[in-house]
């Protein structure tokens, strides 16, 4: 009963009081309102997560889906390959590599249109809830193992105490059940419906396999029982809870001792707390404080005491190992947990020391304790940790990420090479010597881009650039202006980018974008063509957009959008039938670079676009988190009738007309 009482605040509130700290970070961050689609979805976990098991999936505001799998030890990344204005649902499953946990969760962010940024945590399945049973029983029964053989070994002793014959069978028996339900119900918990591949995937992961290690030490310690061989009972116990440290959180704790810190709490949990739970179960002839039970509790008190003292000072390396400060004890639910378990310890250790004094002997309600402090473990076991493993990943230092990146008064520019975004910085960008800042970052992120060599070539010589960060390389250059200049990004997604330099200095171009924010933001309607590439796909859609909140998206050969207010319309194809969903209005007229602010902006070519005298603007927005290159073809009137946009996996290219024509966007179906 007190073990179902430990799990009871598990099945009244969800186990992940705090689900933000399993998922440490995502780009975009939930809630995020973006002004362009990102190229990918980042996300970022506080253990490392199983490559094949574990996956998420986007889904853009016209109902299409984009699937990803895990990235690198934590991360998980799923590419997009649209621009669709709106609301996108981001799902995981996260299947923890150090323990098997399954960990999911869920939220939303913005292209345009700013959603509500709740993160939804997976609440305990069934399966969940029956893995944490399926835990207790396996600590219950080992424990009850190792106070068995303890307890028998004492009552071996001269003169012999025959009645003192613990059930051993039982307990061994229960260790495998629970270990068998834990393993079972573990594989179920995968949410990825019951499949063999999914099952042999986790069977052959470092968790899985050290899990079967330790059902097959449960089942040889039951049979070396029946054979009568105590000894080799002891070796089966002490791998099977070996076993059952190096599958939980202790394998993945930093500091190199926590299995041994580990499997020692265990064996002298058993030593104390496995002998109460047999003490319990156990009816001396005079009762506990006749003569023979007096012997046997004389004999067990050293032994307690010596082992309540190593539980205690295991216990609390463990918990050293696992926090990263005192503070994690009531901020995190992992700690909340840890501080219940304690006070329960506390109380056995209390109803023990009465018991020495013979004030109060109650085997039973300390046995009870005993599975109480087993039941907060299983829970505390399936925690996800505090993510001290995040505060030791090399993160990317806000200094060295923006090296590379434009600063006010600079001359920048943005394009693509393979499937890199290349951003181009001359700095300070007038006649004569200047550094060539070369931003480089694929759609794997900043990590992939370390290494990856660059050669600029300008007036016919090349040069290999110097790394100065991950994604940043530099040359220095004498430049006149008005010539090319290519950057050659080597690796097999790398390719060319050629920049066409102004003269230098190019002039402002402050004044140019503000006539043309403010003639594009008149518009009541337009129609837009856009081009996007992420260096291995290419998607066109077309755009209709009505003041003040209508909008109509069209995917060749695939998904069609309109928004009408509040209300959404979606069809797979020409073909399908439309759905209609409530949705968050957008605004429209509403441009990819509204957001701001424009960085550096210069006049970087002027010319006769063929409809008029036209002047190419050229910007960056959006710092080293989401770092966008744009070039606005911006004619006389402050029209823009071409717009270039380099993202991360994004590079795309718009075409406005239209502009003021008469159109209505009507609701689908009327
Ligand atoms: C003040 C005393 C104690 C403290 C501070 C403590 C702390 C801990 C910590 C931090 C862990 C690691 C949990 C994880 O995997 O994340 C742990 C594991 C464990 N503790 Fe304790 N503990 C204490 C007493 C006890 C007692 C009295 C028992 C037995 C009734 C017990 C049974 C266990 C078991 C079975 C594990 C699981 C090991 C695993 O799954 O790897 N602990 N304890």
């Amino acid at each position: 009963m007190a073990g179902v009482l430990a799990l009871a605040p598990a099945a009244a509130h969800p186990l992940p009081v705090e689900a933000h700290a399993r998922l440490v970070a995502s780009r975009p961050a939930p809630g995020e309102m973006l002004g362009l689609a990102p190229g990918a979805v980042v996300l970022e976990f506080s253990e490392p997560v199983s490559a094949a098991l574990s996956r998420a999936s986007v889904e853009a505001p016209g109902g299409r889906r984009f699937g990803g799998s895990p990235a690198g030890d934590r991360e998980i990344r799923v590419e997009l390959t649209t621009n669709a204005p709106g609301v996108y649902g981001v799902d995981w499953v996260a299947i923890s590599a150090v323990d098997g946990h399954a960990l999911r969760g869920g939220f939303r962010f913005g292209v345009k249109v700013r959603p509500d940024a709740t993160v939804q945590s997976g609440s305990p399945s069934p399966p969940d809830l029956a893995a944490a049973a399926g835990h207790v029983l396996e600590y219950t029964g080992l424990l009850f193992g190792v106070g068995g053989l303890l307890l028998r070994a004492l009552a071996r002793r001269r003169p012999r105490l025959p009645w003192a014959s613990p059930p051993l069978a039982a307990g061994l028996a229960t260790a495998l059940v629970g270990g068998l339900t834990g393993l079972v119900a573990g594989v179920l918990s995968l949410d990825s419906g019951v499949s063999w591949p999914t099952a042999l995937a986790y069977l052959g992961s470092s968790a899985g396999r050290t899990r079967l290690v330790g059902l097959a030490a449960e089942a040889a310690a039951l049979a070396f029982w029946a054979a009568r061989l105590p000894v080799a009972v002891g070796v089966a116990l002490l791998a099977a809870i070996a076993s059952l440290a190096a599958a939980g959180h202790a394998a993945s704790a930093a500091p190199p001792l926590a299995v041994p810190a580990d499997t020692v709490h265990l064996l002298a949990a058993g030593a104390w707390a496995g002998c109460i739970l047999v003490l319990a179960l156990l009816r001396p002839p005079g009762g506990w404080l006749g003569p023979e039970g007096r012997r046997l509790l004389s004999r067990f008190w050293p032994v307690a005491l010596g082992s309540f003292g190593a539980v205690a000072a295991t216990g609390m390396v463990r918990a050293g190992q696992e926090l990263r400060g005192l503070a994690d004890l009531w901020s995190t639910s992992y700690g909340r947990l840890l501080l219940l378990k304690s006070a329960v310890v506390l109380a056995m250790a209390g109803l023990s020391a009465l018991a020495w004094r013979r004030r109060l002997l109650a085997p039973r309600l300390e046995a009870a304790l005993a599975v109480a402090v087993l039941g907060a473990t299983a829970l505390l076991a399936a925690q996800p940790l505090p993510p001290v493993s995040l505060s030791q990943a090399p993160a990317l230092g806000a200094e060295e990420a923006s090296q590379g990146l434009p600063r006010e008064g600079d001359l920048t520019l943005g394009d693509h090479a393979g499937s890199y975004l290349v951003g181009l910085t001359l700095r300070p960008g007038r006649p004569g010597p200047n550094t060539a800042w070369i931003f480089v970052l694929p759609v794997e992120g900043e990590l992939a881009a370390a290494g990856v060599p660059v050669r600029v070539v300008a007036a016919g010589a090349g040069r290999v650039a110097d790394a100065c960060g991950l994604t940043c390389r530099r040359v220095d250059l004498d430049l006149q202006g008005a010539g090319d200049l290519r950057v050659e990004v080597g690796g097999s997604e790398g390719g060319s980018a050629t920049f066409s330099l102004p003269r230098l200095p190019a002039a402002a171009g402050q004044s140019l974008l503000a006539l043309e924010q403010a003639r594009m933001h008149r518009l009541r309607t337009y129609r837009m063509d856009e081009t996007l590439g992420s260096g291995r796909v290419t998607v066109h859609t077309s755009y209709e957009s009505e003041a003040p909140d209508r909008l109509h998206v069209s995917v060749e050969g695939g998904e069609e959008i309109v928004a009408v207010g509040p209300v959404r319309y979606a069809r797979e194809g020409q073909a399908a039938p439309w759905t209609r969903a409530p949705s968050v209005a957008l605004r429209t007229p509403f441009f990819d670079w509204d957001f701001g602010p424009a960085r550096a902006p210069r006049v970087v070519a002027a010319g006769d676009g063929g409809g008029g005298a036209e002047q190419v603007v050229s910007f960056f927005e959006g710092g080293s988190t989401t770092p966008t290159w744009y070039r606005l073809w911006v004619d006389g009137d402050g029209l823009t009738r071409q717009a270039e946009m380099m993202a991360q996996g994004h590079f795309m290219v718009q075409h406005y007309a239209d502009f003021d024509a008469s159109f209505t966007i009507e609701t689908p179906g009327t």
